[in-house]
Protein backbone atom coordinates (compact mmCIF):
# COMPACT_ATOMS: atom_id res chain seq x y z
CA UNK A 1 0.00 0.00 0.00
CA UNK A 2 1.33 3.37 -0.94
CA UNK A 3 1.65 6.59 1.36
CA UNK A 4 -0.70 9.42 -0.26
CA UNK A 5 0.15 12.70 0.04
CA UNK A 6 -2.21 14.98 1.33
CA UNK A 7 -2.07 19.19 2.19
CA UNK A 8 -1.76 20.13 5.67
CA UNK A 9 -1.15 23.68 7.31
CA UNK A 10 1.99 24.00 9.68
CA UNK A 11 3.80 26.73 11.39
CA UNK A 12 6.20 27.15 14.07
CA UNK A 13 6.04 28.10 17.61
CA UNK A 14 7.97 31.37 18.07
CA UNK A 15 7.80 31.28 21.43
CA UNK A 16 9.20 27.95 22.13
CA UNK A 17 12.70 28.49 23.65
CA UNK A 18 14.77 25.05 24.32
CA UNK A 19 17.21 27.08 26.92
CA UNK A 20 14.19 27.65 28.76
CA UNK A 21 14.13 26.06 32.09
CA UNK A 22 11.08 24.01 33.34
CA UNK A 23 9.77 26.38 35.71
CA UNK A 24 7.48 27.44 38.87
CA UNK A 25 4.79 28.18 36.63
CA UNK A 26 4.42 25.27 34.44
CA UNK A 27 5.44 22.66 37.65
CA UNK A 28 2.50 24.06 39.59
CA UNK A 29 0.51 22.10 36.57
CA UNK A 30 2.78 19.34 36.24
CA UNK A 31 5.51 17.62 37.99
CA UNK A 32 8.14 14.71 38.54
CA UNK A 33 6.27 14.01 42.43
CA UNK A 34 3.18 14.04 40.93
CA UNK A 35 4.14 11.92 38.25
CA UNK A 36 5.39 9.23 40.46
CA UNK A 37 2.27 9.34 42.57
CA UNK A 38 0.42 8.85 39.33
CA UNK A 39 3.05 6.13 38.60
CA UNK A 40 2.48 4.43 41.63
CA UNK A 41 -1.73 4.67 41.68
CA UNK A 42 -2.10 3.53 38.24
CA UNK A 43 0.44 0.88 37.92
CA UNK A 44 -1.49 -1.23 40.97
CA UNK A 45 -4.55 -0.78 38.79
CA UNK A 46 -5.59 -4.18 37.83
CA UNK A 47 -4.90 -4.94 34.36
CA UNK A 48 -1.95 -2.03 34.28
CA UNK A 49 0.74 -3.02 31.80
CA UNK A 50 2.65 -0.71 29.28
CA UNK A 51 1.15 -0.31 26.18
CA UNK A 52 3.20 -1.49 23.18
CA UNK A 53 5.72 0.78 21.29
CA UNK A 54 5.72 -0.75 17.75
CA UNK A 55 8.70 -0.07 14.84
CA UNK A 56 7.31 0.64 11.48
CA UNK A 57 10.53 0.01 9.18
CA UNK A 58 8.46 -0.33 6.39
CA UNK A 59 6.32 3.15 6.83
CA UNK A 60 10.31 4.52 7.82
CA UNK A 61 11.52 3.62 4.88
CA UNK A 62 8.46 4.91 2.48
CA UNK A 63 8.80 8.38 3.76
CA UNK A 64 12.61 8.31 4.07
CA UNK A 65 13.03 8.58 8.04
CA UNK A 66 15.75 6.94 9.94
CA UNK A 67 13.12 5.28 12.05
CA UNK A 68 9.16 5.24 13.56
CA UNK A 69 7.86 3.66 16.82
CA UNK A 70 4.03 4.04 17.23
CA UNK A 71 2.79 3.82 20.58
CA UNK A 72 -0.10 2.05 20.63
CA UNK A 73 -2.90 3.39 22.77
CA UNK A 74 -5.74 1.29 21.52
CA UNK A 75 -4.26 -1.61 24.22
CA UNK A 76 -4.40 0.67 27.26
CA UNK A 77 -6.31 -1.07 30.22
CA UNK A 78 -9.36 -2.58 27.98
CA UNK A 79 -10.53 1.27 27.25
CA UNK A 80 -8.82 1.27 23.98
CA UNK A 81 -7.64 4.65 24.50
CA UNK A 82 -4.38 6.45 26.94
CA UNK A 83 -7.57 8.31 28.40
CA UNK A 84 -8.27 5.39 31.19
CA UNK A 85 -5.05 6.22 33.15
CA UNK A 86 -6.63 10.09 33.17
CA UNK A 87 -10.07 10.59 34.30
CA UNK A 88 -9.99 7.65 36.32
CA UNK A 89 -7.18 8.49 37.90
CA UNK A 90 -9.05 12.35 38.60
CA UNK A 91 -11.76 10.01 40.15
CA UNK A 92 -9.52 8.67 42.41
CA UNK A 93 -8.46 11.69 44.01
CA UNK A 94 -11.96 12.89 43.85
CA UNK A 95 -12.63 10.04 46.48
CA UNK A 96 -9.47 10.06 48.56
CA UNK A 97 -10.01 14.14 48.86
CA UNK A 98 -13.61 13.11 49.79
CA UNK A 99 -12.86 10.42 52.66
CA UNK A 100 -10.41 12.91 53.97
CA UNK A 101 -13.06 15.67 54.52
CA UNK A 102 -15.14 13.13 56.24
CA UNK A 103 -12.55 12.90 58.64
CA UNK A 104 -10.64 9.32 57.49
CA UNK A 105 -7.20 10.19 58.47
CA UNK A 106 -5.19 7.22 56.75
CA UNK A 107 -4.33 7.06 52.87
CA UNK A 108 -7.03 4.84 50.96
CA UNK A 109 -5.49 3.48 48.35
CA UNK A 110 -7.27 2.22 44.56
CA UNK A 111 -7.04 -1.39 46.41
CA UNK A 112 -9.00 -0.27 49.29
CA UNK A 113 -12.03 1.10 46.98
CA UNK A 114 -11.89 -1.83 44.79
CA UNK A 115 -11.73 -4.30 47.82
CA UNK A 116 -15.30 -1.65 48.59
CA UNK A 117 -13.64 -0.23 52.03
CA UNK A 118 -15.51 2.72 53.26
CA UNK A 119 -18.28 1.67 50.97
CA UNK A 120 -21.19 3.92 52.34
CA UNK A 121 -19.43 7.16 51.99
CA UNK A 122 -18.19 6.35 48.65
CA UNK A 123 -21.78 5.63 47.36
CA UNK A 124 -22.81 8.63 48.09
CA UNK A 125 -20.65 10.85 45.79
CA UNK A 126 -21.46 11.20 42.24
CA UNK A 127 -18.80 12.81 39.80
CA UNK A 128 -19.71 14.36 36.17
CA UNK A 129 -17.87 14.95 33.58
CA UNK A 130 -18.41 16.17 29.44
CA UNK A 131 -16.92 14.02 26.78
CA UNK A 132 -16.76 13.62 23.34
CA UNK A 133 -16.05 9.80 24.41
CA UNK A 134 -13.05 8.71 25.47
CA UNK A 135 -12.90 11.06 28.83
CA UNK A 136 -16.15 9.99 29.61
CA UNK A 137 -15.65 6.37 29.33
CA UNK A 138 -12.91 6.66 32.01
CA UNK A 139 -14.66 8.84 33.98
CA UNK A 140 -17.51 5.74 34.13
CA UNK A 141 -15.40 3.22 34.34
CA UNK A 142 -13.20 4.46 37.31
CA UNK A 143 -16.67 5.51 38.55
CA UNK A 144 -17.48 2.02 38.59
CA UNK A 145 -14.24 0.29 39.83
CA UNK A 146 -13.91 2.71 42.58
CA UNK A 147 -17.74 2.18 43.90
CA UNK A 148 -19.38 5.90 43.63
CA UNK A 149 -21.85 7.03 41.13
CA UNK A 150 -21.31 8.91 37.37
CA UNK A 151 -23.31 11.47 35.32
CA UNK A 152 -21.60 11.93 31.89
CA UNK A 153 -22.68 14.47 29.80
CA UNK A 154 -22.56 14.36 25.65
CA UNK A 155 -23.10 17.02 23.14
CA UNK A 156 -25.53 15.99 19.81
CA UNK A 157 -22.33 14.98 17.74
CA UNK A 158 -21.27 12.03 20.28
CA UNK A 159 -22.55 9.07 18.36
CA UNK A 160 -24.88 6.79 19.90
CA UNK A 161 -21.83 3.79 19.33
CA UNK A 162 -19.63 6.26 21.97
CA UNK A 163 -23.29 6.52 24.25
CA UNK A 164 -23.41 2.62 25.02
CA UNK A 165 -19.68 2.26 25.21
CA UNK A 166 -19.99 5.19 28.73
CA UNK A 167 -23.25 3.60 29.56
CA UNK A 168 -22.50 -0.16 30.36
CA UNK A 169 -20.13 1.17 33.28
CA UNK A 170 -23.51 2.15 34.90
CA UNK A 171 -23.21 5.90 34.55
CA UNK A 172 -26.30 8.02 34.06
CA UNK A 173 -25.98 10.09 30.16
CA UNK A 174 -27.23 13.45 29.52
CA UNK A 175 -27.44 14.83 26.20
CA UNK A 176 -26.76 18.36 25.07
CA UNK A 177 -27.45 20.60 21.59
CA UNK A 178 -24.66 22.19 20.29
CA UNK A 179 -20.83 20.86 20.65
CA UNK A 180 -18.47 19.87 23.17
CA UNK A 181 -17.50 23.37 24.54
CA UNK A 182 -21.54 23.38 25.13
CA UNK A 183 -21.72 20.39 27.26
CA UNK A 184 -18.77 21.14 29.44
CA UNK A 185 -20.86 24.44 30.20
CA UNK A 186 -23.60 22.28 30.84
CA UNK A 187 -21.73 20.01 33.30
CA UNK A 188 -20.08 22.54 35.07
CA UNK A 189 -23.40 24.18 35.73
CA UNK A 190 -25.61 20.88 36.60
CA UNK A 191 -22.70 20.20 39.01
CA UNK A 192 -22.76 23.56 41.15
CA UNK A 193 -26.42 23.05 41.25
CA UNK A 194 -26.23 19.45 42.74
CA UNK A 195 -23.20 19.49 44.25
CA UNK A 196 -21.28 16.81 41.95
CA UNK A 197 -17.62 16.71 41.77
CA UNK A 198 -16.03 17.66 38.44
CA UNK A 199 -13.88 15.00 36.72
CA UNK A 200 -13.64 17.64 34.21
CA UNK A 201 -10.43 17.21 31.47
CA UNK A 202 -10.52 20.86 30.83
CA UNK A 203 -10.56 24.44 32.40
CA UNK A 204 -10.62 28.36 32.08
CA UNK A 205 -8.31 28.11 35.03
CA UNK A 206 -4.99 27.95 35.13
CA UNK A 207 -4.80 26.53 38.85
CA UNK A 208 -7.39 24.10 38.29
CA UNK A 209 -6.11 20.79 39.85
CA UNK A 210 -9.05 17.99 38.64
CA UNK A 211 -7.52 18.72 34.61
CA UNK A 212 -3.78 18.81 35.71
CA UNK A 213 -3.87 15.59 37.89
CA UNK A 214 -5.90 14.03 34.61
CA UNK A 215 -2.61 15.17 32.63
CA UNK A 216 -0.40 14.23 34.95
CA UNK A 217 -2.09 10.51 34.74
CA UNK A 218 -1.06 10.97 31.12
CA UNK A 219 2.31 11.38 31.66
CA UNK A 220 2.84 7.49 31.69
CA UNK A 221 2.38 7.79 28.16
CA UNK A 222 5.45 9.86 27.96
CA UNK A 223 7.49 7.46 30.45
CA UNK A 224 7.01 4.47 29.11
CA UNK A 225 8.09 5.18 25.95
CA UNK A 226 11.11 6.59 26.87
CA UNK A 227 11.88 3.09 29.40
CA UNK A 228 10.85 1.31 26.12
CA UNK A 229 13.51 3.01 23.82
CA UNK A 230 15.80 3.13 26.74
CA UNK A 231 19.11 4.63 26.09
CA UNK A 232 17.69 5.92 22.21
CA UNK A 233 15.74 9.19 22.54
CA UNK A 234 13.39 10.59 20.01
CA UNK A 235 14.33 13.36 18.37
CA UNK A 236 10.63 13.93 17.39
CA UNK A 237 7.16 12.85 19.07
CA UNK A 238 4.03 13.49 17.54
CA UNK A 239 0.70 13.63 19.51
CA UNK A 240 -2.74 14.64 18.60
CA UNK A 241 -4.70 17.70 20.70
CA UNK A 242 -8.32 18.05 21.14
CA UNK A 243 -8.29 20.68 24.69
CA UNK A 244 -4.14 19.78 24.73
CA UNK A 245 -3.88 17.82 27.82
CA UNK A 246 -2.25 14.62 26.39
CA UNK A 247 0.58 17.15 23.91
CA UNK A 248 0.82 19.32 27.42
CA UNK A 249 1.70 16.01 29.43
CA UNK A 250 4.28 14.84 26.33
CA UNK A 251 5.78 17.68 26.29
CA UNK A 252 6.38 19.13 30.16
CA UNK A 253 7.08 15.72 31.10
CA UNK A 254 9.92 15.98 28.38
CA UNK A 255 10.74 19.05 29.10
CA UNK A 256 11.58 18.81 33.02
CA UNK A 257 12.89 15.78 32.79
CA UNK A 258 15.49 16.15 29.53
CA UNK A 259 15.58 19.94 29.21
CA UNK A 260 17.58 20.97 26.06
CA UNK A 261 18.18 17.12 25.35
CA UNK A 262 14.05 16.81 24.67
CA UNK A 263 12.57 16.13 21.40
CA UNK A 264 10.86 18.04 19.06
CA UNK A 265 7.34 18.27 19.87
CA UNK A 266 4.67 18.16 16.97
CA UNK A 267 1.05 19.04 17.51
CA UNK A 268 -1.49 17.31 15.21
CA UNK A 269 -5.25 18.39 15.01
CA UNK A 270 -7.76 18.76 12.85
CA UNK A 271 -8.58 22.13 10.53
CA UNK A 272 -11.77 21.87 11.55
CA UNK A 273 -11.18 22.36 15.52
CA UNK A 274 -7.67 23.63 15.22
CA UNK A 275 -7.42 25.30 18.77
CA UNK A 276 -3.85 24.89 19.77
CA UNK A 277 -2.78 25.92 15.79
CA UNK A 278 -4.47 29.07 16.36
CA UNK A 279 -3.48 29.77 19.89
CA UNK A 280 0.19 28.92 18.72
CA UNK A 281 -0.06 31.23 16.12
CA UNK A 282 -1.71 34.65 17.80
CA UNK A 283 0.52 33.77 21.50
CA UNK A 284 -2.57 33.26 23.49
CA UNK A 285 -5.70 31.09 24.30
CA UNK A 286 -7.49 31.64 20.53
CA UNK A 287 -10.84 29.82 20.68
CA UNK A 288 -12.13 28.68 16.82
CA UNK A 289 -15.40 30.12 15.98
CA UNK A 290 -18.62 28.26 15.22
CA UNK A 291 -18.80 24.31 14.31
CA UNK A 292 -15.79 22.07 15.79
CA UNK A 293 -17.27 18.87 14.51
CA UNK A 294 -14.97 16.72 12.67
CA UNK A 295 -14.53 12.97 11.36
CA UNK A 296 -11.31 13.27 14.22
CA UNK A 297 -14.51 13.10 16.53
CA UNK A 298 -12.49 13.19 19.82
CA UNK A 299 -10.10 16.39 18.86
CA UNK A 300 -13.21 18.31 18.25
CA UNK A 301 -12.47 20.48 20.91
CA UNK A 302 -12.86 24.72 20.37
CA UNK A 303 -10.53 25.91 23.00
CA UNK A 304 -7.20 25.01 24.78
CA UNK A 305 -7.24 23.96 28.51
CA UNK A 306 -5.84 26.76 30.46
CA UNK A 307 -3.17 24.11 32.62
CA UNK A 308 -2.28 22.59 29.55
CA UNK A 309 -1.56 26.07 27.81
CA UNK A 310 0.80 27.15 30.49
CA UNK A 311 3.58 24.26 29.25
CA UNK A 312 2.30 24.27 25.44
CA UNK A 313 3.17 27.84 24.68
CA UNK A 314 6.64 27.30 25.38
CA UNK A 315 7.18 23.36 24.81
CA UNK A 316 5.06 23.22 21.52
CA UNK A 317 8.04 23.58 18.61
CA UNK A 318 5.06 22.98 15.79
CA UNK A 319 1.31 22.18 14.82
CA UNK A 320 -0.08 20.85 12.10
CA UNK A 321 -3.69 21.20 10.90
CA UNK A 322 -5.08 18.23 8.99
CA UNK A 323 -7.70 18.11 6.55
CA UNK A 324 -10.87 16.05 6.92
CA UNK A 325 -9.47 13.82 3.93
CA UNK A 326 -6.69 12.43 6.41
CA UNK A 327 -8.71 10.47 8.78
CA UNK A 328 -9.42 7.34 6.43
CA UNK A 329 -6.41 6.70 4.47
CA UNK A 330 -4.34 6.82 7.46
CA UNK A 331 -6.76 4.08 9.80
CA UNK A 332 -6.34 2.03 5.94
CA UNK A 333 -2.82 1.96 5.92
CA UNK A 334 -2.30 1.50 9.76
CA UNK A 335 -4.66 -1.43 9.10
CA UNK A 336 -3.12 -2.69 6.24
CA UNK A 337 0.52 -2.35 7.46
CA UNK A 338 3.51 -0.69 5.02
CA UNK A 339 5.90 -3.40 3.59
CA UNK A 340 5.86 -5.82 6.20
CA UNK A 341 4.84 -3.50 9.34
CA UNK A 342 2.73 -4.68 11.45
CA UNK A 343 -0.77 -4.29 11.07
CA UNK A 344 -2.29 -1.70 13.86
CA UNK A 345 -6.11 -0.78 14.81
CA UNK A 346 -6.17 3.11 15.20
CA UNK A 347 -9.26 5.03 15.42
CA UNK A 348 -9.90 8.49 14.07
CA UNK A 349 -8.66 10.51 16.32
CA UNK A 350 -6.13 7.83 17.27
CA UNK A 351 -4.58 8.00 13.95
CA UNK A 352 -4.11 11.62 13.86
CA UNK A 353 -0.66 11.98 15.14
CA UNK A 354 0.67 9.11 12.26
CA UNK A 355 -1.39 11.40 9.62
CA UNK A 356 0.42 14.42 10.74
CA UNK A 357 3.82 12.59 10.49
CA UNK A 358 3.07 11.03 6.99
CA UNK A 359 1.83 14.51 6.11
CA UNK A 360 5.12 16.42 7.09
CA UNK A 361 7.26 13.74 5.42
CA UNK A 362 6.20 13.67 1.89
CA UNK A 363 5.77 17.46 1.85
CA UNK A 364 9.72 18.72 1.32
CA UNK A 365 8.93 22.15 2.93
CA UNK A 366 7.67 20.85 5.79
CA UNK A 367 10.46 18.04 5.95
CA UNK A 368 12.64 20.85 6.43
CA UNK A 369 10.48 23.44 8.86
CA UNK A 370 10.41 20.34 10.68
CA UNK A 371 13.75 18.95 10.70
CA UNK A 372 12.59 15.50 10.03
CA UNK A 373 15.14 13.40 7.69
CA UNK A 374 17.51 9.98 7.34
CA UNK A 375 18.81 11.00 11.36
CA UNK A 376 15.19 10.87 12.91
CA UNK A 377 13.85 8.64 15.47
CA UNK A 378 10.16 9.58 15.43
CA UNK A 379 7.60 8.64 17.49
CA UNK A 380 3.98 8.99 16.79
CA UNK A 381 1.31 8.49 19.46
CA UNK A 382 -1.73 6.16 18.34
CA UNK A 383 -4.18 7.31 20.87
CA UNK A 384 -6.74 5.19 20.72
CA UNK A 385 -8.17 2.15 18.99
CA UNK A 386 -11.11 1.00 17.43
CA UNK A 387 -13.32 3.31 20.42
CA UNK A 388 -16.27 3.65 17.50
CA UNK A 389 -16.85 0.41 16.08
CA UNK A 390 -19.60 1.53 13.69
CA UNK A 391 -17.44 4.06 12.48
CA UNK A 392 -14.30 2.01 12.24
CA UNK A 393 -15.78 -0.58 10.33
CA UNK A 394 -17.57 2.19 7.89
CA UNK A 395 -13.95 3.56 7.04
CA UNK A 396 -11.60 0.91 6.88
CA UNK A 397 -14.26 -1.67 5.73
CA UNK A 398 -13.71 -4.85 8.61
CA UNK A 399 -13.93 -5.38 11.91
CA UNK A 400 -11.20 -4.41 13.92
CA UNK A 401 -11.15 -7.74 15.39
CA UNK A 402 -10.29 -9.11 12.32
CA UNK A 403 -7.14 -6.32 11.38
CA UNK A 404 -4.83 -7.22 14.47
CA UNK A 405 -5.59 -11.06 14.23
C1 LIG B 1 -8.30 9.29 21.19
C2 LIG B 1 -7.97 10.66 21.65
N1 LIG B 1 -6.84 11.22 21.22
C3 LIG B 1 -6.49 12.46 21.60
C4 LIG B 1 -7.30 13.20 22.43
C5 LIG B 1 -6.90 14.60 22.78
O1 LIG B 1 -6.60 14.75 24.13
P1 LIG B 1 -6.71 16.20 24.77
O2 LIG B 1 -8.16 16.59 24.72
O3 LIG B 1 -6.19 16.00 26.15
O4 LIG B 1 -5.87 17.09 23.94
C6 LIG B 1 -8.50 12.66 22.89
C7 LIG B 1 -9.39 13.42 23.75
O5 LIG B 1 -10.49 13.02 24.08
C8 LIG B 1 -8.84 11.34 22.51
O6 LIG B 1 -9.96 10.74 22.95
Amino acid sequence: MELKRFDALAIQNAHSDRSRPYGECERRVLNQEGFRKAYAEISSWPGYKETPLIKLEGMAQQLGVGEIFYKDEGQRLGLKSFKAIGGAYAVLAILQRYLAAQGITEHVTAADLIAKKHRAEVEKVIVAAATDGNHGRSVAWGAQMFGCQCVIYLHEHVSLTREQEIARYGARIVRVAGHYDDSVLACAADSAVNGWYVAGDTSNDVGADVPSLIMQGYTLVAAEILSQLAERKPTHVFVQAGVGGLAAAVAGHYWELLGTERPNIVVVEPQRADCVFRSIAAGRPTQVPGDTNTVMACLAAGEVSAPAWVILQHAVDSVIALPESAAAPTMQVLAAGIAGDPPIVAGESGCAATAGLIAAALDPRLRDMLGIGPQSRIVTIGSEGATDEDAYQRIVGRASESVAA
